[in-house]
């Protein structure tokens, strides 16, 4: 990112502009830069969100030099954040388009090996004239037209043993348009009339809403539909994207009268803009009655802790929870003969063991766009893992019929986890049902570490 005034008077080149244009007649199309199809080639897309970046900074680097040290690519690509790869088939990829671009075509893939300093590395050696180039690379033209000689930057691993899959890229069948840039995730759209959705979160642990006005913030211009829980049905449900029957328990809803941590919701806010949607949680007066806050799981157990979820509408289908001491679920797992196997072992040990909590750090945020289609049917755009949950488990909290419920899950960038929960698609749909309007909310990277879910 940078200001718009530090790109004034500069060249700007986007992911677009990348590429051969052919014109044949009417027909129009595009092909490839080489560094999108070393990409492609290499297996160096996965989510494909910071792909576009990558390339672009990759391309600013092979301006400068067509033979760059593996020191000096991953110098070029360290100002992007890449959350799924691991940076090494970015970086072999951007070698790669750099041998393409010299005019070289010797290797083969799969027998690639980047000289990782923990390698050693065997002097280079003359390598053979390529046997099977790769299909569909066409050796890249330079601007001057000039075939330049340069020994190969790779170094080659000793042979290994040939296997059918392992050890080979494969091709994603999406990696082309993910390379190019093309629209395909959720915030990809922009619809006429859209307005934009913001959060006001629980600055307290463990609170009721004691009184809350909202007035000011709905007389404020440009906003649209401020919603409180005095405004919408009280529907109990489960965010957790699991299959039906969800073993429970019930225990959310969009909006209640009580916040049960810092960073739960107290009001959803639609506007013309998100400058105005903030402007107007600032407007929103909340009195909290402030309850005992529990920051200890242990503490939670202990008799006489307070009851985070003492709703009566609390369901506890399978008997999984104990509300009145903060228990969520238990889980017990048993593969084989447990006994039998503890009798056999030399050794056994038992202790217990803490893990914390982990953000997932997807590089896509929680982003959902929802509107109504042509046959008043609730369209929900949303970066999901599971789509199929989404309809069922909304379908009651929204007051629709699962059948006018339409989810579209686009590419997402990145969820590893973390958009297995129905989490936001709510927030987003219950505007646009009390708007007519179409509503987009993302949670800011701040949000996804106070108000999202966390491993
Ligand atoms: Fe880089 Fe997913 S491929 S963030």
């Amino acid at each position: 990112m940078l200001l718009a005034a530090q790109a004034d008077g500069k060249h700007i080149t986007t992911i677009e502009a990348l590429g051969q244009v052919e014109e044949q007649g009417w027909k129009r199309t595009q092909g490839l830069h080489p560094l999108q199809q070393a990409f492609v080639e290499v297996g160096a897309i996965q989510c494909g969100y910071c792909t576009p970046a990558m390339i672009l900074a990759a391309k600013a680097l092979l301006d400068q030099t067509l033979t760059p040290t593996e020191e000096q690519v991953r110098d070029a690509l360290s100002g992007v954040l890449c959350r799924c790869t691991g940076y090494v088939k970015p970086v072999q990829a951007v070698l790669r388009a750099a041998e393409m671009m010299r005019g070289e075509e010797r290797l083969e893939i799969r027998d690639w090996r980047l000289s990782l300093p923990s390698q050693p590395t065997e002097p280079r050696e003359e390598l053979p004239p390529p046997e099977s180039p790769i299909s569909n690379l066409q050796p890249f033209d330079t601007a001057q037209g000039k075939s330049l000689t340069i020994s190969p930057t790779m170094v080659v691993a000793p042979p290994i043993t040939e296997t059918r899959v392992v050890g080979k890229p494969e091709k994603k069948v999406d990696a082309v348009k993910l390379a190019q840039g093309k629209p395909v995730f959720t915030d990809d759209i922009e619809l006429r009339g859209m307005l934009y959705a913001k959060v006001l979160h629980s600055p307290v642990a463990h609170a009721r809403i004691k009184h809350i006005d909202v007035s000011k913030a709905r007389a404020l211009p440009g906003v649209h539909a401020v919603l409180t829980y005095k405004d919408i049905p009280r529907v109990v449900y489960s965010t957790a994207g699991q299959s039906d029957p969800i073993p429970g328990p019930l225990d959310t809803f969009s909006l209640d009268n009580k916040v049960r941590f810092v960073g739960d919701r107290v009001a959803f806010v639609a506007a013309e803009s998100e400058e105005i949607a903030e402007r107007a949680l600032e407007l929103i007066e909340v009195e909290y009655e402030e309850l005992p806050a529990i920051l200890d799981a242990r503490d939670a157990m202990k008799p006489g802790a307070p009851i985070i979820h003492d709703e009566p509408e609390f369901v506890n289908f399978a008997n999984v929870a104990d509300p009145a001491r903060n228990i969520a679920a238990h889980i017990n797992i048993e593969l084989g003969n447990v006994e039998e196997a503890f009798k056999q072992a030399d050794y056994v040990f038992e202790d217990e063991y803490v893990v914390p909590k982990v953000q997932q750090a997807h590089i896509e945020p929680h982003v959902v766009i929802t509107y109504w289609d042509e046959d008043d049917r609730l369209v929900i755009r949303t970066s999901t893992q599971v789509p199929f949950h989404v309809r069922r488990m909304l379908a009651p909290v929204l007051g629709l019929p699962p059948k006018r419920i339409r989810v579209i899950k686009p590419r997402i960038g990145g969820g590893f986890g973390g958009k297995q929960e129905v989490l936001i698609e709510d927030i987003a749909a219950h505007l646009t049902i009390a708007t007519g309007r179409p509503v987009r909310f993302e949670y800011t990277r701040e949000e996804e570490f106070t108000a999202a879910r966390s491993r």
